[in-house]
């Protein structure tokens, strides 16, 4: 059994740090701008949000960590400054741009960019062999998302997690769901509390505020 004092990151330390913030804030704007409804935000998230994203998860004795889209990396750094040192975190990403950024500017042995949608998560972790998650970070646009992508992503993740398994999510404190209705090509605006759907999978589902993030979100942790 391995020591979990012996797993610590701070022995990595190949995420590269003073990354450049500039950079990832000029990709992320541009790709927002060509594709908002799959970006789903304007700019990166903040680091104070990061950081309550990633305190609830019990990433000090992790293995397997799973993130779903990272983007240009705000928050996959955060998972890497604090996971084991052989400890795999899939980051799930459908774009190209964010995909190959990642790849090129994190080099971390720890990381693995699946560039693939988080509703394969599923197909793409038993490919690989792993059969539990320790942690699940998601800064997915579910108000961009109809109920049934939602709901078809979060049950995907259901086999693999358990009574010590943390989920934590993020949702913008205006609480609306904008979407396209593909039927008739028509948008829609609704107001929507991802804890209600979250609660409808998960026994705890806690919240926490961040106001310094542009805008302001509720991070969810959610725990069976
Ligand atoms: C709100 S941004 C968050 C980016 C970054 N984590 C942050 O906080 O700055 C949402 C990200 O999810 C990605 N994304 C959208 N749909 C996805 C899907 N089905 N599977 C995986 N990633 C997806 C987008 O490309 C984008 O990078």
């Amino acid at each position: 059994m391995i020591d979990p004092r012996s797993r610590s990151s701070h022995l990595v330390g190949t995420a590269r740090k003073g990354y450049k913030g500039r950079a990832s804030r000029i990709a992320f704007v541009q790709e927002a701008i060509a594709d908002f409804h799959a970006t789903a935000s304007i700019i990166p998230s903040s680091r104070y949000l990061a950081r309550a994203m990633v305190k609830p998860l019990p990433l000090e004795e992790a293995e397997v960590v799973v993130e779903f889209g990272p983007g240009t990396g705000v928050m996959t750094r955060q998972l890497l400054e604090i996971v084991p040192t052989d400890a795999r975190v899939l980051a799930f990403e459908i774009n190209p741009r964010f995909v190959n950024y990642l790849q090129a500017e994190i080099n971390d042995p720890r990381l693995e960019v699946v560039a693939s949608g988080a509703e394969n998560a599923g197909v793409e972790l038993r490919r690989r062999g792993y059969r539990r998650i320790d942690a699940v970070l998601s800064s997915l646009g579910f108000g961009m998302m109809d109920e049934s992508t939602c709901r078809e992503i979060i049950q995907g993740l259901m086999p693999f997690l358990d009574e010590r398994s943390v989920l934590t999510q993020f949702q913008y404190l205006h609480g609306l769901r904008w979407f396209q209705n593909n039927g008739n090509g028509k948008h829609k605006v609704e107001f929507f509390d991802l804890r209600t759907l979250l609660g409808s999978y998960f026994r705890t589902v806690s919240t926490t505020i961040v106001w310094r993030n542009v805008l302001p979100a509720r991070v969810i942790a959610c725990r069976l």
